[in-house]
C-alpha cells in the first residue's frame, strides 16, 4: 500500500498509541551539544506533538526517547554512549519501548556501526539531514521489521517543520545551517554539510511572529552566521539581514551567534552599535593567540586582524562585551605560543571564554597532525588559562557595581526569592522577587559582585 507522505504523521501516531496502550503516549526528547541542536530538539518536539505525543522529563514513564546528539568532542561522545547504554534496563522492562538517537554523532559512520553492533535496543538512528522525514522514520520503525538506519542525505531546508519551542520569551531562530569553514579540528561540516541560508522573507516572516508573540530574547543562529546569504539566488548579507529584524518594533533584544572573525564586516559592527534592539554582546572565537597555530587551524584569519576588529567594535561600541572560544594544546602547539592565547586574553579583556582541549576527531586534518604534548601537559596549560581569565572575570564584576543595568528576568534561581536576570552583555544578575518577574524587563541596580554573577536589587 503507498503512503502519502502526510499520511505517516497520523498513522505513526495511530500505531503508537495503540503499541503503549494510551491515548496520549509519553515522549522524553534530550538533546546535547550547541543551539543549532536545541533548535533541531524543538522542531523534533514539534513534529512529535503534530503525531500526538505528550511529554515527559521522566524516562521512566516515556514512551519514546530520543537523544539528540553532539560529535564536537570526545568527552561529549562518551558521555552520550554512557547514556545510551542506561537506557538498556528500560527497554528490558518494558519492550513496547521505543529508543530513537538522531543528531550530529549519527552522521558519522563509525558510530553508526558501533549503535548497530553493540545497542541492539536502539530502533531508530537517522542524522541531521534527515529531520524533515522524521514522521515517516517513526512510521517505519513501528511497522517494520527491521531497525531503522538512515544517514547522509541533501543539503536543503524544510521550512514546513511545525516548532514547539522550549520558552515563552527567550527563541532560537536559525538563519543558515552547515558550515564550509572546515577548521582543521572540527566535525561540524562533516556531519551537518555545507552552508546554506534560509530565503530572508521566511526569516523576516518567522522574527516578526516571534516579537508578536511577547518574545523577548530572540538569538540568530548559524554555525557560521555572518555568512549568512552567500549561495542564496539573490545574495543578501548578514549585516543587511540583522538590519531588517532590528528595525522592527517592539520590546526585545536580538542577537546572534556563531560569527567568524574572517567574515565579522565593519558594516556588520555598524548595524550593530546604531540599532538599540541588537544585545551589545559579541560572541567571536579567536581559538588562538599565535599566527602558526590559526594557520595550522585553518581559521583564515591572523591575531592582527582579530584584534583590529574587536578595536573597530569597541570604538562603536565602548560598552561592548565579547566572549569567545579557545582551543588549547592543538596539535604542535608549544608552551611559548600557548602564551600568545594568554596575551590575547588578557589584551582582549573577554567578559567570559569557553574553554576546550583539543580532541582528536576521525576524519578531521588535525586527528593526524603530530601532537607531541601529554593530555596531562595540556591539563596545566589549561589551569592556567582558566586562572587569567578568572581575574579578568573577577574585574569585570566588580567594576559594574553602582551601575544601572537592564536585565531580563530568565528564572528562579536556587536559592529560595531569589531570581536570575540576564543582562544584555549576557551577565547573570541575582535579583530578590517572585516568579511573577519571570520574562519581563527590569532595571538593576548592581550592589555587590562574585568571580562570575552579579548581585541587585530592581530599581
Ligand atoms: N561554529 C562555531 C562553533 C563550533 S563548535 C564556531 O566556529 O565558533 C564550538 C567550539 O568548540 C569551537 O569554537 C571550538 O572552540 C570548539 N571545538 C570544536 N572542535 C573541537 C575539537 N576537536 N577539540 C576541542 N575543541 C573543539
Ligand atoms: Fe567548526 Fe570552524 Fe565551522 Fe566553527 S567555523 S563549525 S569551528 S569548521
Ligand atoms: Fe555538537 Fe553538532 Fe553542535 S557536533 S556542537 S551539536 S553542530
Amino acid at each position: 500500500m503507498a503512503v502519502e507522505p502526510k499520511e505517516y504523521t497520523k498513522l505513526a501516531a495511530e500505531i503508537m498509541a495503540v503499541r503503549a496502550k494510551k491515548e496520549t503516549p509519553l515522549a522524553m526528547v534530550r538533546t546535547y551539544g550547541c543551539q543549532q541542536n536545541v533548535s533541531d530538539g524543538e522542531k523534533i518536539k514539534g513534529m512529535l506533538q503534530q503525531m500526538g505525543f505528550g511529554f515527559t522529563e521522566d524516562q521512566e514513564e516515556a514512551d519514546f526517547i530520543l537523544f539528540n546528539t553532539c560529535a564536537i568532542r570526545e568527552h561529549a561522545e562518551d558521555r552520550i554512549f554512557g547514556n545510551v547504554g542506561a537506557l538498556k534496563y528500560l527497554k528490558r522492562r518494558n519492550p513496547s519501548l521505543i529508543i530513537a538517537l538522531c543528531g550530529c554523532m549519527m552522521e558519522q559512520e563509525h558510530v553508526v556501526e558501533r549503535i548497530r553492533k553493540s545497542y541492539p535496543f536502539v530502533s531508530l538512528v537517522f542524522g541531521t539531514h534527515s529531520l524533515s522525514s522524521f514522521p515517516q522514520l517513526v512510521y517505519e520503525t513501528l511497522t517494520g521489521a527491521k531497525r531503522v538506519f538512515q544517514r547522509g542525505g541533501e543539503d536543503t531546508i524544510d521550512e514546513n517543520i511545525p516548532v514547539r519551542r522550549d520558552g515563552r520569551f527567550k527563541a532560537w531562530l536559525p538563519v543558515m545551517y552547515g558550515c564550509d569553514n572546515f577548521c582543521s579540528y572540527c566535525v561540524v561540516p562533516y556531519v551537518r554539510g555545507r552552508e546554506r541560508s534560509r530565503e530572508p522573507e521566511a526569516v523576516l516572516k518567522e522574527a516578526r511572529q516571534l516579537i508578536e508573540g511577547g518574545y523577548k530574547d530572540i538569538t540568530l543562529l548559524g554555525q557560521n552566521v555572518n555568512s549568512y546569504g552567500k549561495n542564496l539566488p539573490e545574495p543578501v548579507n548578514f549585516a543587511k539581514l540583522l538590519k531588517e529584524i532590528s528595525d522592527m518594533e517592539g520590546d526585545y533584544w536580538l542577537r546572534f551567534m556563531t560569527s567568524h572573525p574572517k567574515d565579522c564586516t565593519k558594516e556588520l559592527i555598524d548595524v550593530m552599535a546604531s540599532s538599540g534592539h541588537i544585545a551589545k554582546h559579541l560572541h567571536l572565537p579567536f581559538q588562538s593567540g599565535n599566527n602558526r597555530v590559526l594557520k595550522e587551524m585553518n581559521r583564515r584569519y591572523t591575531r592582527e586582524q582579530y584584534l583590529e576588529i574587536i578595536r573597530y567594535a569597541r570604538e562603536k561600541m565602548p560598552g561592548l562585551s565579547i566572549t569567545s572560544d579557545v582551543i588549547v594544546g592543538f596539535p604542535g602547539e608549544t608552551y611559548e605560543e600557548f602564551q600568545d592565547t594568554l596575551s590575547l586574553i588578557r589584551e582582549v579583556g573577554f567578559t567570559a571564554l569557553y574553554t576546550f582541549i583539543f580532541s582528536p576527531r576521525k576524519g578531521t586534518p588535525a586527528a593526524g597532525m603530530s601532537d607531541p604534548v601529554s593530555h596531562k601537559e595540556k591539563t596545566r596549560w589549561f589551569a592556567e588559562l582558566l586562572k587569567v581569565q578568572e581575574e579578568i572575570s573577577v574585574r569585570r564584576c566588580a567594576s559594574m557595581v553602582g551601575k544601572t543595568v537592564r536585565g531580563l528576568v530568565e528564572e528562579e534561581a536556587s536559592k529560595p526569592g531569589v531570581l536570575n536576570a540576564r543582562t544584555e552583555e549576557n551577565v547573570t544578575v541575582e535579583i530578590p522577587g517572585g516568579p511573577e518577574m519571570i520574562g519581563s524587563f527590569r532595571n538593576i541596580l548592581v550592589t555587590d559582585a562574585g568571580n562570575w554573577v552579579l548581585k541587585g536589587n530592581c530599581i
